[in-house]
């Protein structure tokens, strides 16, 4: 198993450029296989899910040439639906953006029921709610684990009301009613920047979609797509990871290759912690010039505070001064890391769906363990700014989400290597 070891206290300095996002580049790749043509994708992370998802579509009989330098071609001509691998599937939580996929492309479809990271209860009703809204009807085998959706007489657009914003929810609706017959309405859609990268992909393949990034979203279904080439837009979350490092372990940096109006939450809450931010077109220079200070927090969908980095934000409120607030307005239980930063020193009193952080000022190294992927971030921001050695375990969670981490923090002077047990 491997672990990360991280010895804190250096400052860092210098550039980050940041890689495309996952949770765009999963449902793009899957999206692509509607097209049943070549796609090539570029900016694509190298994370563990990102392969994970090209192993997927292999095995559903895509052709998938790895041109270099992130980009991959995908030759989905020879996809066949009902056979993607239970032991992928079920280990992310993108994969169900396969019900949708599927049901586009053949009518029908069958895939085990996703995994991702736990927060508790993570239901897909508002899924199942749309795919019935366009004439499809839903199974799901609670014994074997798997989802079965049915359109016997194909899919048909309508109008689709979600009752909680959903990500997922939205995006895998899009992928259903591109091809169908008719207009979708989504409502109460979720306004992510990744849903207009999904339309935007969508709509260089010839769909017909408009409001993406609105909470209305109208998708007038074509009768085919085609293969296009397309690149994967910045990951504002590992931006965020990054500036929030810097944030704990002091410095400054250049976060390079962003949109910065993606960070605006981001940003506006580490200014009004203390930290001096200053955005340029494509890239933004963060720089800790004196001490924290609390804030409160509360993560909301987009554009409000997002839920990807509020473990993050709680390890370098544990350095800040005074007691900051961070409520969690999306999931039912994304706390489990805090029992970590306890042990490094926090002092985190978790009650309900809100955590009350007393600023300690330093943490000391520990053995941790990455709970899962934005919680082991926060472990490895938590690290870099405590006394001494940290090690941290699990770290497959990591990888599941951050391109290079050790590389890129070591650029910028951390001391931070993987070892084997
Ligand atoms: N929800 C329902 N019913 C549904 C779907 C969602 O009640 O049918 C609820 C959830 O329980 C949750 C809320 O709606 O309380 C939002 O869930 P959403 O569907 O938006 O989340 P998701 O699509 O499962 C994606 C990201 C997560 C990110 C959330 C919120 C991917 C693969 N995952 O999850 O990313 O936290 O949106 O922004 O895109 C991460 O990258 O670390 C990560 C966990």
């Amino acid at each position: 198993m491997e672990k990360y070891i991280v010895n804190g206290g250096n400052p860092l300095y210098g550039d980050v450029e940041i890689s495309g996002m996952k949770n765009a580049a999963l449902p793009i790749l899957i999206a692509s296989i509607l097209t049943r043509e070549k796609c090539t994708i570029e900016n694509l992370p190298k994370i563990s899910d990102v392969k994970k998802t090209l192993d997927i579509l292999t095995a559903m009989g895509a052709v998938v040439n790895d041109l270099g330098n992130g980009a991959v071609e995908i030759d989905s001509a020879n996809v066949r639906g009902g056979i993607s691998p239970y032991s992928l599937v079920s280990k992310m939580r993108g994969s169900t953006y396969l019900i949708g996929a599927e049901l586009a492309c053949f009518g029908h479809a069958k895939v085990g029921w996703p995994g991702g990271c736990d927060f508790g209860q993570r239901p897909i009703d508002q899924h199942i709610k749309g795919f019935e809204a366009l004439g499809a009807s839903v199974e799901i085998d609670t014994d074997e684990g798997f989802i079965y959706a049915d359109a016997d007489n194909g899919l048909h657009g309508n109008s689709v009301y979600f009752d909680v914003v959903s990500v997922g929810a939205t995006i895998n609706v899009m992928i259903a009613a591109v091809l169908a017959k008719g207009k979708t309405v989504i409502d109460n859609a979720a306004r992510e920047p990744h849903i207009v990268d999904l339309a935007n992909f969508f709509n260089t393949c010839g769909a017909k979609i408009t409001g993406a990034g609105t909470s209305v979203i109208k998708i007038q279904g074509v009768e085919k797509l085609h293969g296009c080439t397309y690149a994967i837009i910045p990951d504002m979350i590992e931006a965020g990871t990054y500036m929030a490092a810097v944030a704990a372990a002091g410095g400054k940096i250049n976060v390079k290759g962003i949109i910065p109006k993606h960070m605006e939450s981001v940003s506006a809450k580490l200014e009004e912690m203390g930290m001096t931010v200053t955005e340029y077109d494509d890239s933004i220079t963060i720089a800790k010039t004196k001490e924290l200070k609390k804030i409160h927090i509360k993560t909301l969908p987009y554009p409000g505070f997002p839920t990807d980095m509020h473990p993050q934000l709680t390890a370098v409120l544990v350095c800040a001064r005074g007691e900051s607030k961070v409520s969690e307005g999306v999931w039912e239980n994304r706390f489990r890391y805090v029992d970590e930063l306890l042990k490094m020193g926090a002092d985190i009193r978790v009650e309900g769906s809100s955590a009350r952080i007393i600023g300690v000022g330093s943490l000391e190294g520990a053995t941790v363990k990455a709970v899962d992927l934005r919680g082991g971030a926060a472990m490895i921001i938590a690290a870099l700014a405590a006394k001494g050695e940290t090690v941290i375990t699990d770290i497959m969670s990591i990888e599941r989400g951050y391109d290079d981490i050790v590389g890129k923090l070591t650029k910028l002077g951390a001391s931070i290597r993987i070892e084997n047990d």
